[in-house]
Protein backbone atom coordinates (compact mmCIF):
# COMPACT_ATOMS: atom_id res chain seq x y z
CA UNK A 1 0.00 0.00 0.00
CA UNK A 2 1.46 3.54 -0.54
CA UNK A 3 0.85 5.63 2.13
CA UNK A 4 0.22 9.32 1.23
CA UNK A 5 1.59 11.89 3.76
CA UNK A 6 -1.26 14.54 2.33
CA UNK A 7 -4.28 14.30 1.39
CA UNK A 8 -5.11 13.44 -2.56
CA UNK A 9 -7.27 15.47 -4.90
CA UNK A 10 -7.92 13.96 -7.87
CA UNK A 11 -8.98 16.41 -10.60
CA UNK A 12 -10.24 16.37 -14.25
CA UNK A 13 -8.77 18.61 -16.17
CA UNK A 14 -10.43 19.36 -19.74
CA UNK A 15 -8.15 20.81 -22.39
CA UNK A 16 -4.04 21.48 -23.18
CA UNK A 17 -3.47 24.89 -23.91
CA UNK A 18 -1.36 27.91 -22.12
CA UNK A 19 -3.96 28.73 -19.73
CA UNK A 20 -4.76 24.65 -18.75
CA UNK A 21 -1.13 24.28 -18.56
CA UNK A 22 -1.06 27.22 -15.97
CA UNK A 23 -4.31 25.99 -14.15
CA UNK A 24 -2.33 22.33 -14.21
CA UNK A 25 0.74 23.99 -12.29
CA UNK A 26 -1.36 25.86 -10.11
CA UNK A 27 -2.98 22.74 -8.56
CA UNK A 28 0.49 20.71 -8.86
CA UNK A 29 1.60 23.51 -6.73
CA UNK A 30 -0.80 22.92 -3.69
CA UNK A 31 1.12 22.34 0.17
CA UNK A 32 -1.88 20.91 1.45
CA UNK A 33 -2.92 18.24 -0.78
CA UNK A 34 -1.35 15.28 -2.97
CA UNK A 35 -2.82 16.43 -6.58
CA UNK A 36 -3.21 13.51 -9.29
CA UNK A 37 -4.51 15.19 -12.72
CA UNK A 38 -6.69 13.63 -15.00
CA UNK A 39 -6.62 15.01 -18.65
CA UNK A 40 -8.93 15.00 -21.77
CA UNK A 41 -6.94 16.04 -23.93
CA UNK A 42 -6.70 17.10 -27.97
CA UNK A 43 -2.72 16.85 -28.46
CA UNK A 44 -0.02 15.67 -26.28
CA UNK A 45 1.56 18.82 -25.45
CA UNK A 46 4.40 17.30 -23.38
CA UNK A 47 4.64 20.07 -20.17
CA UNK A 48 1.05 19.10 -19.58
CA UNK A 49 1.16 15.75 -19.56
CA UNK A 50 4.18 15.87 -17.39
CA UNK A 51 2.34 16.98 -14.62
CA UNK A 52 -0.61 14.23 -15.42
CA UNK A 53 -1.39 11.06 -13.30
CA UNK A 54 -3.24 9.95 -16.15
CA UNK A 55 -4.90 11.33 -19.94
CA UNK A 56 -6.66 10.69 -22.79
CA UNK A 57 -6.21 11.99 -26.20
CA UNK A 58 -9.54 12.69 -27.84
CA UNK A 59 -8.92 13.67 -31.37
CA UNK A 60 -11.97 15.33 -32.13
CA UNK A 61 -10.91 19.14 -32.08
CA UNK A 62 -14.12 20.41 -30.68
CA UNK A 63 -14.74 19.52 -26.84
CA UNK A 64 -18.07 21.54 -27.26
CA UNK A 65 -19.70 18.72 -29.36
CA UNK A 66 -21.98 15.99 -27.88
CA UNK A 67 -20.40 13.10 -28.90
CA UNK A 68 -17.06 14.33 -26.93
CA UNK A 69 -19.52 14.83 -23.72
CA UNK A 70 -20.49 10.62 -23.64
CA UNK A 71 -16.65 9.93 -23.97
CA UNK A 72 -15.45 12.20 -21.27
CA UNK A 73 -18.53 11.07 -19.03
CA UNK A 74 -16.99 7.80 -19.74
CA UNK A 75 -13.49 8.95 -18.86
CA UNK A 76 -14.34 10.77 -15.59
CA UNK A 77 -16.11 7.96 -14.35
CA UNK A 78 -13.27 5.81 -14.90
CA UNK A 79 -11.11 7.62 -12.31
CA UNK A 80 -12.16 6.29 -8.78
CA UNK A 81 -12.87 8.75 -6.64
CA UNK A 82 -12.92 11.88 -8.67
CA UNK A 83 -12.84 15.23 -6.91
CA UNK A 84 -13.41 17.80 -9.22
CA UNK A 85 -13.17 18.95 -12.61
CA UNK A 86 -11.67 21.83 -14.00
CA UNK A 87 -12.61 22.88 -17.59
CA UNK A 88 -10.50 25.38 -19.31
CA UNK A 89 -11.79 26.57 -22.87
CA UNK A 90 -15.38 28.58 -23.62
CA UNK A 91 -16.79 25.80 -25.79
CA UNK A 92 -17.34 23.42 -24.04
CA UNK A 93 -18.84 25.70 -21.02
CA UNK A 94 -20.65 27.31 -23.44
CA UNK A 95 -22.14 23.90 -24.63
CA UNK A 96 -23.10 22.76 -21.66
CA UNK A 97 -20.18 20.63 -20.73
CA UNK A 98 -20.37 21.08 -17.17
CA UNK A 99 -23.92 19.98 -17.03
CA UNK A 100 -22.70 17.00 -18.82
CA UNK A 101 -20.64 16.06 -15.93
CA UNK A 102 -23.26 16.50 -13.55
CA UNK A 103 -25.30 14.09 -15.12
CA UNK A 104 -22.64 11.85 -14.19
CA UNK A 105 -22.32 13.28 -10.72
CA UNK A 106 -19.37 15.31 -11.17
CA UNK A 107 -18.81 18.93 -9.96
CA UNK A 108 -16.57 21.52 -11.68
CA UNK A 109 -15.11 24.78 -11.21
CA UNK A 110 -16.67 26.15 -14.11
CA UNK A 111 -20.51 27.42 -14.93
CA UNK A 112 -23.20 25.47 -16.34
CA UNK A 113 -24.70 26.20 -19.79
CA UNK A 114 -27.35 28.53 -18.62
CA UNK A 115 -25.06 30.72 -16.49
CA UNK A 116 -22.23 30.28 -18.85
CA UNK A 117 -24.57 32.46 -21.59
CA UNK A 118 -23.27 35.53 -19.78
CA UNK A 119 -19.81 34.41 -22.77
CA UNK A 120 -22.01 32.51 -24.95
CA UNK A 121 -24.25 35.50 -25.89
CA UNK A 122 -22.97 38.58 -26.28
CA UNK A 123 -27.18 39.82 -26.39
CA UNK A 124 -27.59 37.60 -23.42
CA UNK A 125 -25.29 39.62 -20.91
CA UNK A 126 -26.29 43.25 -22.58
CA UNK A 127 -29.97 42.84 -21.98
CA UNK A 128 -29.20 41.51 -18.19
CA UNK A 129 -27.39 44.42 -17.73
CA UNK A 130 -30.70 46.51 -18.48
CA UNK A 131 -32.72 44.49 -17.06
CA UNK A 132 -31.22 44.77 -14.13
CA UNK A 133 -30.38 48.48 -13.91
CA UNK A 134 -26.69 47.60 -13.83
CA UNK A 135 -23.95 50.36 -15.02
CA UNK A 136 -21.35 49.47 -17.47
CA UNK A 137 -23.12 49.16 -21.01
CA UNK A 138 -22.94 51.24 -23.71
CA UNK A 139 -25.80 51.95 -26.01
CA UNK A 140 -26.69 48.90 -27.84
CA UNK A 141 -29.88 47.34 -30.19
CA UNK A 142 -30.07 43.59 -30.69
CA UNK A 143 -31.07 42.23 -33.97
CA UNK A 144 -32.75 38.83 -35.45
CA UNK A 145 -33.06 37.22 -39.19
CA UNK A 146 -36.41 38.78 -40.10
CA UNK A 147 -35.14 42.59 -38.89
CA UNK A 148 -32.73 43.27 -41.24
CA UNK A 149 -34.53 46.40 -42.57
CA UNK A 150 -34.45 47.75 -39.28
CA UNK A 151 -31.03 47.37 -38.96
CA UNK A 152 -30.06 48.77 -41.98
CA UNK A 153 -31.82 51.52 -40.81
CA UNK A 154 -30.23 51.67 -37.70
CA UNK A 155 -27.08 51.61 -38.35
CA UNK A 156 -27.17 54.12 -41.22
CA UNK A 157 -30.19 56.99 -40.25
CA UNK A 158 -30.61 56.31 -36.39
CA UNK A 159 -27.36 56.50 -34.85
CA UNK A 160 -25.03 58.33 -37.56
CA UNK A 161 -25.34 61.51 -35.24
CA UNK A 162 -24.72 59.85 -32.30
CA UNK A 163 -22.03 57.36 -31.90
CA UNK A 164 -19.68 55.21 -34.23
CA UNK A 165 -20.49 51.54 -33.65
CA UNK A 166 -19.35 48.06 -33.47
CA UNK A 167 -20.85 45.22 -35.12
CA UNK A 168 -20.76 42.00 -32.70
CA UNK A 169 -22.44 38.36 -33.73
CA UNK A 170 -24.03 37.02 -30.62
CA UNK A 171 -21.75 33.71 -30.38
CA UNK A 172 -18.42 32.51 -29.45
CA UNK A 173 -16.54 33.23 -32.59
CA UNK A 174 -12.68 32.86 -30.61
CA UNK A 175 -12.85 36.55 -30.65
CA UNK A 176 -13.63 36.84 -34.62
CA UNK A 177 -17.13 38.34 -34.28
CA UNK A 178 -16.11 41.74 -33.43
CA UNK A 179 -16.02 44.72 -36.03
CA UNK A 180 -15.32 48.07 -34.68
CA UNK A 181 -15.38 51.18 -36.51
CA UNK A 182 -12.70 52.94 -37.64
CA UNK A 183 -10.30 49.61 -37.08
CA UNK A 184 -12.31 47.33 -39.22
CA UNK A 185 -14.91 49.58 -41.18
CA UNK A 186 -15.07 53.47 -41.90
CA UNK A 187 -18.58 54.77 -42.75
CA UNK A 188 -21.45 53.29 -41.16
CA UNK A 189 -22.87 52.88 -44.74
CA UNK A 190 -19.55 50.09 -44.79
CA UNK A 191 -20.44 48.68 -40.99
CA UNK A 192 -24.32 48.26 -41.63
CA UNK A 193 -23.01 45.62 -45.26
CA UNK A 194 -20.72 43.64 -42.12
CA UNK A 195 -23.26 43.51 -39.93
CA UNK A 196 -26.12 42.48 -42.18
CA UNK A 197 -23.79 39.57 -43.80
CA UNK A 198 -23.08 38.07 -40.08
CA UNK A 199 -27.01 38.38 -39.48
CA UNK A 200 -27.74 36.19 -42.58
CA UNK A 201 -24.82 33.74 -41.28
CA UNK A 202 -25.51 33.38 -37.53
CA UNK A 203 -29.13 35.09 -37.25
CA UNK A 204 -28.53 36.86 -34.08
CA UNK A 205 -26.12 40.15 -33.61
CA UNK A 206 -25.77 43.19 -31.16
CA UNK A 207 -25.03 46.61 -32.39
CA UNK A 208 -23.47 48.75 -29.63
CA UNK A 209 -21.57 51.86 -29.36
CA UNK A 210 -18.23 52.14 -29.73
CA UNK A 211 -16.22 52.86 -26.60
CA UNK A 212 -13.06 55.15 -26.00
CA UNK A 213 -10.38 54.34 -23.51
CA UNK A 214 -7.30 51.66 -22.36
CA UNK A 215 -8.74 48.23 -21.82
CA UNK A 216 -8.47 46.02 -18.88
CA UNK A 217 -9.27 42.46 -18.04
CA UNK A 218 -10.76 41.82 -14.52
CA UNK A 219 -10.76 38.41 -13.58
CA UNK A 220 -12.99 36.86 -10.43
CA UNK A 221 -13.44 33.84 -8.85
CA UNK A 222 -16.78 33.50 -8.13
CA UNK A 223 -19.26 31.16 -6.49
CA UNK A 224 -22.78 33.09 -6.93
CA UNK A 225 -22.29 34.76 -3.13
CA UNK A 226 -18.56 35.87 -3.28
CA UNK A 227 -16.24 37.20 -6.03
CA UNK A 228 -12.35 37.52 -5.25
CA UNK A 229 -10.60 39.20 -7.38
CA UNK A 230 -7.75 38.59 -9.30
CA UNK A 231 -4.47 41.56 -10.46
CA UNK A 232 -5.84 43.47 -12.62
CA UNK A 233 -4.33 42.89 -16.32
CA UNK A 234 -3.78 43.87 -19.94
CA UNK A 235 -4.25 42.27 -23.25
CA UNK A 236 -2.28 42.81 -26.48
CA UNK A 237 -4.68 41.00 -28.73
CA UNK A 238 -3.35 42.64 -32.08
CA UNK A 239 -1.15 40.34 -34.41
CA UNK A 240 2.18 42.69 -34.26
CA UNK A 241 4.05 45.31 -33.12
CA UNK A 242 2.28 48.90 -32.39
CA UNK A 243 -1.00 46.93 -31.64
CA UNK A 244 -1.04 46.44 -35.73
CA UNK A 245 -2.34 43.83 -37.67
CA UNK A 246 -5.59 41.18 -36.77
CA UNK A 247 -7.16 40.39 -33.46
CA UNK A 248 -5.87 37.32 -32.16
CA UNK A 249 -6.82 35.47 -29.30
CA UNK A 250 -4.09 37.25 -27.48
CA UNK A 251 -0.51 37.67 -28.40
CA UNK A 252 0.89 38.84 -24.50
CA UNK A 253 -0.36 40.54 -21.50
CA UNK A 254 0.89 42.60 -18.71
CA UNK A 255 -0.43 43.46 -14.65
CA UNK A 256 1.84 45.23 -12.18
CA UNK A 257 2.50 44.85 -7.86
CA UNK A 258 -0.66 46.93 -7.40
CA UNK A 259 -3.05 47.77 -10.47
CA UNK A 260 -2.39 49.05 -14.05
CA UNK A 261 -1.09 52.51 -14.24
CA UNK A 262 -3.35 53.67 -16.86
CA UNK A 263 -6.39 52.71 -14.58
CA UNK A 264 -7.85 54.02 -11.25
CA UNK A 265 -8.80 52.18 -7.71
CA UNK A 266 -12.17 53.80 -8.52
CA UNK A 267 -12.06 52.24 -12.14
CA UNK A 268 -11.72 48.74 -10.35
CA UNK A 269 -14.21 49.36 -7.61
CA UNK A 270 -16.71 50.09 -10.53
CA UNK A 271 -16.16 46.71 -12.27
CA UNK A 272 -16.01 44.52 -8.98
CA UNK A 273 -19.39 46.44 -8.21
CA UNK A 274 -20.75 45.00 -12.13
CA UNK A 275 -19.22 42.26 -11.64
CA UNK A 276 -20.66 41.20 -8.38
CA UNK A 277 -24.27 42.63 -9.59
CA UNK A 278 -24.28 41.03 -12.64
CA UNK A 279 -23.39 37.38 -10.50
CA UNK A 280 -26.47 37.84 -8.86
CA UNK A 281 -28.43 38.84 -11.53
CA UNK A 282 -27.38 35.84 -13.50
CA UNK A 283 -28.58 33.29 -11.05
CA UNK A 284 -32.03 35.66 -10.68
CA UNK A 285 -32.60 35.48 -14.52
CA UNK A 286 -31.35 31.60 -15.06
CA UNK A 287 -32.06 30.05 -11.41
CA UNK A 288 -28.46 28.77 -11.23
CA UNK A 289 -25.42 30.10 -9.85
CA UNK A 290 -22.43 30.95 -11.53
CA UNK A 291 -19.30 29.09 -10.23
CA UNK A 292 -16.30 29.32 -11.70
CA UNK A 293 -14.27 32.83 -13.49
CA UNK A 294 -16.06 35.83 -14.33
CA UNK A 295 -13.47 37.18 -16.67
CA UNK A 296 -14.54 40.95 -17.61
CA UNK A 297 -13.39 43.02 -20.41
CA UNK A 298 -13.37 46.73 -18.92
CA UNK A 299 -12.54 50.14 -20.68
CA UNK A 300 -11.49 53.13 -18.62
CA UNK A 301 -14.10 55.24 -20.43
CA UNK A 302 -14.59 59.35 -19.54
CA UNK A 303 -17.50 58.17 -17.76
CA UNK A 304 -16.12 55.16 -15.55
CA UNK A 305 -15.49 51.83 -16.51
CA UNK A 306 -17.94 50.14 -19.23
CA UNK A 307 -17.99 46.87 -20.16
CA UNK A 308 -16.79 45.51 -23.09
CA UNK A 309 -17.34 41.32 -22.66
CA UNK A 310 -17.57 38.75 -20.10
CA UNK A 311 -16.21 35.43 -20.54
CA UNK A 312 -16.86 32.67 -18.29
CA UNK A 313 -13.25 30.90 -17.84
CA UNK A 314 -9.68 31.75 -17.38
CA UNK A 315 -8.25 34.18 -20.03
CA UNK A 316 -5.27 33.30 -21.91
CA UNK A 317 -3.02 34.50 -21.52
CA UNK A 318 -4.46 36.53 -18.53
CA UNK A 319 -4.17 33.18 -16.52
CA UNK A 320 -0.62 33.04 -17.18
CA UNK A 321 0.05 36.44 -15.50
CA UNK A 322 -2.46 36.07 -12.61
CA UNK A 323 -2.24 32.30 -11.53
CA UNK A 324 1.92 31.77 -10.76
CA UNK A 325 0.99 35.06 -8.69
CA UNK A 326 -1.49 32.96 -6.54
CA UNK A 327 0.12 32.32 -3.13
CA UNK A 328 -3.11 31.02 -1.83
CA UNK A 329 -3.95 27.27 -2.40
CA UNK A 330 -5.59 27.00 -5.98
CA UNK A 331 -7.59 23.51 -4.82
CA UNK A 332 -9.22 24.89 -2.02
CA UNK A 333 -9.66 28.24 -3.93
CA UNK A 334 -11.39 25.98 -6.54
CA UNK A 335 -13.70 23.65 -4.58
CA UNK A 336 -14.73 26.69 -2.22
CA UNK A 337 -16.20 27.91 -5.24
CA UNK A 338 -17.71 24.68 -6.12
CA UNK A 339 -19.30 24.46 -2.90
CA UNK A 340 -20.23 28.13 -2.30
CA UNK A 341 -17.77 28.69 0.41
CA UNK A 342 -15.54 31.40 -0.98
CA UNK A 343 -17.21 33.64 1.97
CA UNK A 344 -14.02 31.75 4.55
CA UNK A 345 -11.13 32.06 2.17
CA UNK A 346 -8.11 34.75 2.32
CA UNK A 347 -6.95 34.98 -0.75
CA UNK A 348 -3.09 35.83 -1.15
CA UNK A 349 -1.09 36.65 -4.35
CA UNK A 350 2.55 37.81 -4.83
CA UNK A 351 2.84 41.01 -5.29
CA UNK A 352 4.88 41.20 -8.51
CA UNK A 353 4.93 42.24 -11.97
CA UNK A 354 4.36 40.19 -14.76
CA UNK A 355 4.83 40.22 -18.65
CA UNK A 356 3.34 37.29 -20.64
CA UNK A 357 4.42 36.96 -24.18
CA UNK A 358 3.62 34.42 -26.64
CA UNK A 359 5.10 33.38 -29.43
CA UNK A 360 3.07 32.34 -32.12
CA UNK A 361 4.06 30.12 -35.48
CA UNK A 362 4.51 32.42 -38.49
CA UNK A 363 1.60 33.05 -40.53
CA UNK A 364 -0.66 33.47 -37.13
CA UNK A 365 -3.44 33.74 -36.92
CA UNK A 366 -4.66 33.52 -40.17
CA UNK A 367 -2.22 31.03 -41.73
CA UNK A 368 0.02 29.54 -39.68
CA UNK A 369 2.72 26.73 -40.15
CA UNK A 370 2.35 23.68 -38.55
CA UNK A 371 3.94 20.34 -37.52
CA UNK A 372 6.88 22.44 -37.68
CA UNK A 373 9.41 21.48 -35.05
CA UNK A 374 10.73 23.90 -32.46
CA UNK A 375 13.49 23.19 -30.73
CA UNK A 376 14.39 24.70 -26.87
CA UNK A 377 17.19 25.64 -24.84
CA UNK A 378 16.96 24.25 -22.13
CA UNK A 379 19.74 25.78 -19.86
CA UNK A 380 18.87 29.35 -20.09
CA UNK A 381 14.88 28.67 -19.12
CA UNK A 382 16.79 26.56 -16.19
CA UNK A 383 18.57 29.83 -15.39
CA UNK A 384 15.67 31.94 -15.09
CA UNK A 385 13.67 29.91 -13.26
CA UNK A 386 12.09 31.45 -10.37
CA UNK A 387 14.32 32.53 -7.28
CA UNK A 388 14.27 32.86 -3.43
CA UNK A 389 12.26 36.34 -3.89
CA UNK A 390 10.18 34.69 -6.38
CA UNK A 391 11.81 36.74 -9.08
CA UNK A 392 12.57 34.82 -12.86
CA UNK A 393 10.84 33.23 -15.42
CA UNK A 394 7.69 31.03 -15.95
CA UNK A 395 7.01 29.08 -19.24
CA UNK A 396 3.36 27.53 -20.67
CA UNK A 397 3.17 24.90 -23.78
CA UNK A 398 0.05 25.50 -25.28
CA UNK A 399 -0.67 24.54 -29.09
CA UNK A 400 2.66 21.90 -29.14
CA UNK A 401 2.41 18.64 -29.70
CA UNK A 402 5.22 15.88 -29.05
CA UNK A 403 5.96 13.64 -31.88
CA UNK A 404 5.28 10.37 -30.97
CA UNK A 405 7.79 9.08 -33.48
CA UNK A 406 10.82 11.27 -33.04
CA UNK A 407 10.40 12.86 -29.34
CA UNK A 408 10.22 16.34 -31.37
CA UNK A 409 8.58 19.16 -30.17
CA UNK A 410 5.79 20.39 -33.01
CA UNK A 411 3.60 23.42 -33.62
CA UNK A 412 -0.51 22.38 -33.78
CA UNK A 413 -1.04 26.23 -35.19
CA UNK A 414 -2.22 28.41 -32.53
CA UNK A 415 -0.48 29.82 -30.06
CA UNK A 416 2.64 27.98 -29.22
CA UNK A 417 4.57 28.61 -26.22
CA UNK A 418 4.08 31.26 -23.38
CA UNK A 419 6.79 32.90 -21.07
CA UNK A 420 6.08 34.70 -18.43
CA UNK A 421 8.42 37.44 -16.86
CA UNK A 422 7.82 37.91 -13.14
CA UNK A 423 9.82 40.95 -11.07
CA UNK A 424 9.18 43.52 -8.13
CA UNK A 425 10.16 46.08 -11.33
CA UNK A 426 7.75 45.94 -14.26
CA UNK A 427 11.04 46.61 -16.28
CA UNK A 428 12.78 43.57 -14.94
CA UNK A 429 9.84 41.68 -16.22
CA UNK A 430 9.82 42.50 -19.48
CA UNK A 431 13.45 42.11 -19.81
CA UNK A 432 13.02 38.13 -18.25
CA UNK A 433 9.79 37.63 -20.65
CA UNK A 434 12.54 38.55 -23.74
CA UNK A 435 15.18 36.49 -22.53
CA UNK A 436 13.32 33.48 -22.01
CA UNK A 437 11.72 33.54 -25.74
CA UNK A 438 15.50 33.22 -27.02
CA UNK A 439 15.31 30.09 -25.75
CA UNK A 440 12.79 28.64 -28.21
CA UNK A 441 13.99 28.54 -32.33
CA UNK A 442 11.70 27.46 -34.73
CA UNK A 443 9.09 29.57 -37.51
CA UNK A 444 8.15 31.82 -35.06
CA UNK A 445 6.89 35.41 -33.93
CA UNK A 446 6.00 37.81 -30.84
CA UNK A 447 5.25 40.60 -29.88
CA UNK A 448 8.58 42.89 -28.83
CA UNK A 449 6.61 46.14 -28.10
CA UNK A 450 4.45 44.20 -25.30
CA UNK A 451 5.88 45.26 -21.91
CA UNK A 452 8.01 48.71 -23.64
CA UNK A 453 7.24 52.17 -21.99
CA UNK A 454 5.92 53.55 -25.32
CA UNK A 455 2.87 51.11 -25.31
CA UNK A 456 2.17 51.85 -21.98
CA UNK A 457 2.28 55.35 -22.80
CA UNK A 458 0.04 54.44 -25.42
CA UNK A 459 -2.35 53.37 -23.09
CA UNK A 460 -1.87 56.07 -20.84
CA UNK A 461 -2.99 58.63 -23.95
CA UNK A 462 -6.01 56.48 -24.54
CA UNK A 463 -7.32 58.27 -20.72
CA UNK A 464 -9.97 60.49 -22.38
P1 LIG B 1 -14.82 41.06 -27.54
O1 LIG B 1 -14.71 39.80 -28.35
O2 LIG B 1 -16.21 41.46 -27.20
O3 LIG B 1 -13.82 41.11 -26.41
O4 LIG B 1 -14.27 42.23 -28.50
C1 LIG B 1 -12.97 42.18 -29.05
C2 LIG B 1 -12.38 43.56 -28.99
O5 LIG B 1 -13.21 44.47 -29.71
C3 LIG B 1 -12.31 44.15 -27.59
O6 LIG B 1 -11.16 43.73 -26.91
C4 LIG B 1 -12.31 45.62 -27.89
O7 LIG B 1 -11.01 46.06 -28.25
C5 LIG B 1 -13.20 45.74 -29.09
N1 LIG B 1 -14.55 46.12 -28.68
C6 LIG B 1 -15.58 45.31 -28.37
N2 LIG B 1 -16.67 46.01 -28.02
C7 LIG B 1 -16.34 47.31 -28.11
C8 LIG B 1 -17.02 48.54 -27.87
N3 LIG B 1 -18.31 48.59 -27.51
N4 LIG B 1 -16.33 49.68 -28.06
C9 LIG B 1 -15.04 49.67 -28.46
N5 LIG B 1 -14.34 48.57 -28.70
C10 LIG B 1 -14.96 47.39 -28.52
N1 LIG C 1 -7.29 37.05 -23.53
C1 LIG C 1 -8.44 36.88 -24.30
C2 LIG C 1 -9.29 35.75 -23.94
O1 LIG C 1 -8.94 34.89 -23.16
O2 LIG C 1 -10.41 35.70 -24.43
Amino acid sequence: MISHTKPVKKILLLANGGREHSIAKALKKSQKYEVEIYGFFNARNPKIIELTTDFVINTERNFGEDTQFKALQDFAQSIEGLDFAVIGPDDPIGAGVVDALLEVGIQSFAPTRKPAQLESSKGFTRSLLQKYDIQGNPEFRKFVTGEESELEQYCTTDIVKKYKFVVKDDGLCGGKGVFVQDDHFKIHEEGAKIALDILAKSGKIVIEEKLEGPEFSLLCIVDGKTIIPMPTIADHKRAFDGDKGPNTGGMGTISFPKKLPFITDENIKEALTITEKVMKAVEEETGERFCGVMYGGFMRTKTGSKLIEYNARFGDPEALNALPLLQSDAVDLFESAIHQKLDSMTVKYYNKATVCKYLVPEGYPTNSVKHTTVTVNEDLLQSLQLDENYNGVEVFYASVYEDEKTGELKLGGSRAIGVVGIHDDFREAKKLADKAIEAFSGPLFYRKDIGSEELLQKRMEMVV
